[in-house]
């Protein structure tokens, strides 16, 4: 049987990414940040001079890129695209913005499903993501839908970059935020929806322990 998959759906800024590496370190699995994925598709493609909708660049862009994923010692991921160092660039609202973009394009998230299957390995994997639940690992054990105000989540992700040294304003960040988030939950394929059998967390005003807490109550209860 296949490695057990917490997955972690959900709009940005709703505290994903901090929650699944909190739980992956307690549960001593891997991790995939999937939205990783698709910005570094939205790197190589720019970097290859391939536009947002050029669906047969994309494809080729998707099928030879080499990514690498290792923990920091500091709970992190380094990521690498064709060797080089890459996790802040990838970062960038512009760079999430692209990754938006593409992320519309049916072809192109069929590319991407086996790279992210490809991480469900034992002893299990958390995975934080918009369709993980729905469509990447349908048969996920615990399935979790975080969300947030979106005045949360622009300050979260504020304080985020500015950690990154990453630039930015406030005001600028709300309304690509609410951009993005209506592109992703109103798209086609894969849209931003909960599972039907996922447990949806607000996590306005919720401390990210409690968050934490409350996930790992639901893996214990099912596992
Ligand atoms: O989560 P993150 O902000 O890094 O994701 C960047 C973009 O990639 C999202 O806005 C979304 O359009 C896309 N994405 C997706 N499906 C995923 C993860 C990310 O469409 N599973």
């Amino acid at each position: 049987t296949p490695a057990p998959v917490l997955t972690l759906d959900g709009p940005g800024g709703a505290g994903k990414g901090t929650v699944a590496r909190a739980v992956a370190r307690e549960l001593g699995w891997h991790l995939l940040d999937s939205g990783a994925i698709y910005r570094l598709l939205a790197l190589a493609a720019e970097r290859a001079g391939v536009d947002v909708d050029d669906v047969p660049g994309l494809l080729r862009v998707a099928r030879g890129m080499r990514l690498e994923f290792r923990p920091r010692a500091d709970g992190g991921t380094e990521v690498r695209l064709d060797g080089e160092e890459v996790s802040t660039e990838i970062r960038s609202e512009a760079c999430g913005e692209r990754a938006s973009r593409l992320a519309v394009l049916p072809a192109v998230r069929e590319a991407l499903l086996a790279r992210q299957r490809d991480f469900r390995e034992p002893p299990g994997l958390v995975a934080d993501g918009r369709d993980m639940g729905t469509v990447v690992f349908p048969d996920a054990e615990v399935k979790v839908f975080l969300t947030a105000s979106a005045e949360e989540r622009a300050r979260r992700r504020h304080k985020q970059l500015k950690e990154q040294g990453l630039g930015g304003n406030l005001t600028d960040l709300l309304r690509e935020i609410t951009a993005r988030d209506e592109r992703d939950a109103n798209r086609e394929v894969a849209p931003l929806v909960p599972a039907g059998d996922a447990v949806t967390i607000d996590t306005t005003g919720v401390p990210v322990e409690s968050v934490v807490a409350q996930v790992m109550s639901r893996v214990r209860e099912r596992l």
